[in-house]
């Protein structure tokens, strides 16, 4: 790709990822444009989490994956998340031990900005006020959602342009999915470009901008929000 892109967002093309030759995402393109939350949904083994892992290039894969234009194919992780790429990983993976502050300043690491980083914390806090309240609190100690909420200020913290999210409502309660999702609005229409993998269809295709379905590592269908009331639509999504 030339450096005259101009293209905001994230463009992934003709991604391929393989496990020992066998492969779990055989060539998907798609987009996730700034401003846009986009979906990624499908069966378990679908290649979902690949697809994520790919792009922040924590597997090994082939294809083209461009932030802001810029090729960051052959990047390793590390440098991937200063490109303005963060990934909440399924599990939350917070860090237990530690306060919930001390878990938001390890998510400022990766910042590009660090002059700016008490006007990040607080923007983090009022988006997950909850986080304020618990400030000293061990991260082990809080709940499900809590700590998904924590998980995705540690992301914030690195001023993402592009946030991605690995099952974000995975064993939470309707509440908590709702603050999560709630936020998650809020960082869209920031600007930030909001790449969710979930397995709920319905919910997901409702509240994305697009969303793919990905059956066996292709994506076999991109639906709007209007899609979500449509049964024939759903079936489809659910069953290829
Ligand atoms: N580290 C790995 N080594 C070998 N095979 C793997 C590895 N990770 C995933 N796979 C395989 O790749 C395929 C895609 O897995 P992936 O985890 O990407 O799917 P997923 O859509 O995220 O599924 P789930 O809904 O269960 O999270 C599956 O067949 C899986 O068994
Ligand atoms: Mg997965």
């Amino acid at each position: 790709m030339s450096t005259a892109d101009t293209r905001q967002g994230l463009h992934v093309e003709n991604l391929e990822v393989a496990y020992n030759g066998v492969p779990a995402v055989r060539g998907i393109s798609f987009e996730v444009n700034a401003g846009e939350a986009i979906g990624l949904i499908g069966p378990n083994g679908a290649g979902k989490s690949s697809t994520l892992l790919a792009i922040m290039g924590a597997t090994p894969r082939s294809g083209l994956v461009t932030v802001h234009g810029n090729d960051i194919s052959g990047l390793a992780p590390e440098k991937v998340v200063r490109t303005g790429l963060a990934l909440v990983p399924e599990g939350r993976h917070v860090f237990t031990e530690l306060s919930v502050m001390d878990n938001l300043r390890l998510g400022a690491v990766a910042r590009r900005d660090k002059s700016s980083y008490k006007e990040a914390l607080e923007h983090v806090l009022d988006l997950f006020p909850i986080l304020r309240d618990f400030g000293h609190r061990h991260a082990g100690l809080l709940s499900g959602g809590q700590q998904q909420q924590l998980a995705i200020g540690r992301a914030l913290m690195s001023d993402p342009d592009i946030l991605m999210l690995d099952e974000p409502s995975l064993g939470l309660s309707p509440t908590a999915v709702d603050t999560v999702f709630e936020a998650l609005d809020v960082v869209r229409k920031a600007g930030k470009a909001v790449l969710i993998v979930e397995q709920r269809a319905e919910f997901t295709i409702a509240f994305s901008d697009r969303t793919y379905v990905l059956h066996d590592g292709v994506i076999t269908l991109s639906l709007k929000p209007e899609d979500a009331e449509n049964v024939e639509v759903l079936t489809e999504a659910y069953f290829g």
